[in-house]
């Protein structure tokens, strides 16, 4: 089966062509569009999102076509980002693809945006199957999940205030970097001394919560306090970037260890941070655990990790009609929160 992609839920412009053949799911085409107009802004603006997605969709989609080597008569289904995310971006893609399945008269697939990138790892590990561990960290999302087959997610934890990302983008305001700045951190952090900033690690003795707010604070007071920012900024970086991620890793690991799962996946784009997959690894001796964690341009947002969960779903045989609808706070499909779980 032969899937076209669409994602249009923030400020990146993608279509993808993926090919799944039961559980194996291969990548035959992705272009991503990446908005540059949001950076003198220092963050998204939705309106400038909406127009800018407007205006990318038919050449992306075009682009994407070829790069599979295929027109849109060879496809077989369309998946799109339904929700969550901005409003009127989410729109775009939903409309074109509601247009196109019509007029093709193909089935099409609204998708979760986290299952997405709940999918991603699958579009280059055949063995990245539940049960296992999910840990989701995006800009806009942080959470936990307990993943015990496709299509079924426990939600363990999540933040209480800021999002892993939208931390990293915060601090990496305070230090003077553009947005999005994580990739940056990490850069500047691996050049810095962890042991000059020992900032919090908030909530981290209990449950599987997480709070960022608190950390985003102790930074700012030590970029307040600091009397040369050039000669502090990459030892802030790195007591951040440590301290978040330990945060991070100990909650999946007594998650793993709550379910006593063997397998580890991270998504989203923090999972683009190599330290926290290393440090992940290192928690999770590999005779004992596998983590599993996407190339970089399939951890941040893409239509092909779209693709991969769409088509899933497909083959299910599960279909929208054109009634489908763009939800900015669309919860997750199968999600079951721990305390509706009885004991
Ligand atoms: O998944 P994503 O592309 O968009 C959302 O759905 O939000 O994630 C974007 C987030 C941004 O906050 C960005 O700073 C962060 O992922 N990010 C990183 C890294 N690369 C991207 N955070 C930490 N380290 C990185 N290398
Ligand atoms: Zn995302």
């Amino acid at each position: 089966m032969r899937v076209l992609g669409i994602e249009t839920s923030c400020d990146e412009t993608s279509a993808a062509v993926v090919e799944r053949d039961n559980n194996s799911v291969r990548l035959r085409g992705l272009t991503i569009w990446s908005q540059d107009v949001h950076r003198i802004f220092g963050g998204v603006v939705p309106e400038l999102a909406s127009r800018a997605h407007l205006t990318a969709i038919a050449p992306v989609v075009e682009d994407a076509l070829q790069q599979a080597g295929v027109t849109l008569a060879e496809i077989d289904g369309i998946a799109v980002t339904c929700g969550p995310g901005l409003m009127g971006a989410l729109l775009v893609g939903v409309a074109w693809a509601k247009t196109v399945a019509w007029r093709e008269r193909l089935p099409l697939i609204g998708v979760h945006h986290l299952e997405g990138h709940l999918f991603a790892p699958t579009l280059e590990m055949d063995d990245v199957t539940p049960p296992f561990t999910a840990l989701l960290v995006s800009g806009g999302h942080t959470l936990v999940l307990d993943v015990p087959t496709w299509g079924e997610y426990q939600l363990l934890g999540q933040t209480r205030d800021d999002a892993a990302g939208e931390a990293f983008d915060k601090v990496g305001s305070l230090l003077g970097l553009e947005y999005p700045a994580g990739a940056a951190i990490e850069k500047l952090a691996a050049t810095g001394n962890g042991k000059r900033f020992p900032f919090p690690r908030p909530l981290i003795k209990e449950g599987l919560d997480f709070s960022f707010s608190g950390l985003k604070t102790a930074v700012l007071r030590a970029v307040q306090k600091s009397d040369n920012l050039d000669r502090d900024r990459a030892d802030i970086a790195r007591g951040f970037q440590d301290a978040a991620i330990d945060v991070l890793v100990t909650k999946t690991i007594r998650a793993a260890d709550e379910f006593d799962r063997s397998l580890i996946v991270i998504g989203g784009g923090v999972a683009c941070n190599k330290a926290l997959a290393d440090a992940m690894v290192a928690a999770a001796p590999p005779a004992r655990r596998r983590v599993s964690v996407a190339s970089p341009r399939l951890n941040t947002d893409n239509a092909a990790m779209i693709a991969a969960a769409g088509s899933w779903r497909l083959m299910r045989g599960e279909r929208d009609g054109n009634d489908l609808e763009a939800r900015d706070a669309l919860p997750l499909p199968g999600l079951i929160r721990s305390s509706e779980v009885s004991a």
